[in-house]
């Protein structure tokens, strides 16, 4: 695992800008596992500025995202479909047709979850997969369990991560309590993985992940056994880490 510094949040969004970008141009058809939230923000703001600076190309790249609710419409405001919309994919020249995001409107969690898990294995897996960390210590929707889990599935989330996303809902009762998640196994098949994380609310998970046990306690310490993981995180975020 290699650890990147950045000052704070620009200064991280900067830096794994640069890390996607150079996939990108060293592989122009390559596929990249996404994440939504609020951290990978300002890294789709800079990709977004590099493509319309003429620097960056999109139109061979696929993309397979991590995670939607159960049960919100792909048009849906809530949706990770509509925030990948705004966030990225309507500002640059990516094929809709090539960008994936798990089925939340299909009521059918086992037919969702493995049509998805049957995608992303047919195209070879992510050769980058971007991540945030929640606070719990989860990636994608894997939260903290006995176990680690394998491929895409569906999960209840639980109370710290409904009340963590429900800043972006108008009240915490509207967020989903299930959605559909790539597993851990899926996850650790990318053949590089990027985590970012900003902020002091990310210090203890952040540590745990680099630094902890591998347990499925935090699920996102299982990175440590990942052979091409790079960490890049802002001060704040680095607070309890040596
Ligand atoms: C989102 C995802 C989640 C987030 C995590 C951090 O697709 O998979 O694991 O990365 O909850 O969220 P933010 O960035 O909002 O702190």
């Amino acid at each position: 695992m290699k650890i990147l510094r950045a000052k704070d949040y620009a200064d991280m969004s900067r830096k794994a800008a640069n890390i996607i970008s150079a996939q990108i141009i060293l592989r122009p058809d390559c596929v990249l596992g996404l994440a939504t939230g609020s951290t990978p923000v300002g890294t789709y703001q800079q990709l977004i500025e590099w493509y319309q600076k003429g620097d960056l190309d999109f139109a061979q790249v696929s993309t397979y995202n991590l995670d939607e609710y159960r049960g919100l419409s792909h048009d849906d405001s809530q949706s990770y479909h509509h925030f990948m919309r705004e966030n990225l994919f309507d500002h640059v020249n990516i094929d809709a047709a090539h960008t994936h995001v798990p089925d939340g409107s299909n009521p059918d969690a086992d037919a969702a979850c493995s049509a998805y898990d049957q995608a992303v294995a047919a195209v070879g897996y992510p050769d980058l997969q971007l991540l945030g960390i929640g606070n719990n210590g989860h990636i994608g929707f894997n939260e903290p369990d006995d176990h680690f889990s394998k491929g895409t599935h569906c999960v209840d989330l639980t109370e710290s991560t409904i009340q963590a996303n429900s800043r972006l809902f108008a009240h915490a009762d509207d967020v989903p309590r299930q959605a559909y998640t790539m597993g851990t196994q899926t996850i650790m098949a990318a053949r590089q993985i990027l985590v970012i994380a900003s902020g002091k609310k990310k210090a203890q998970a952040v540590y745990d992940m680099c630094y902890g046990p591998v347990t499925p306690a935090c699920p996102a310490s299982i990175l440590q056994l990942h052979t091409n993981c790079v960490v890049v995180a802002d001060e704040a975020a680095l607070t309890m880490c040596p």
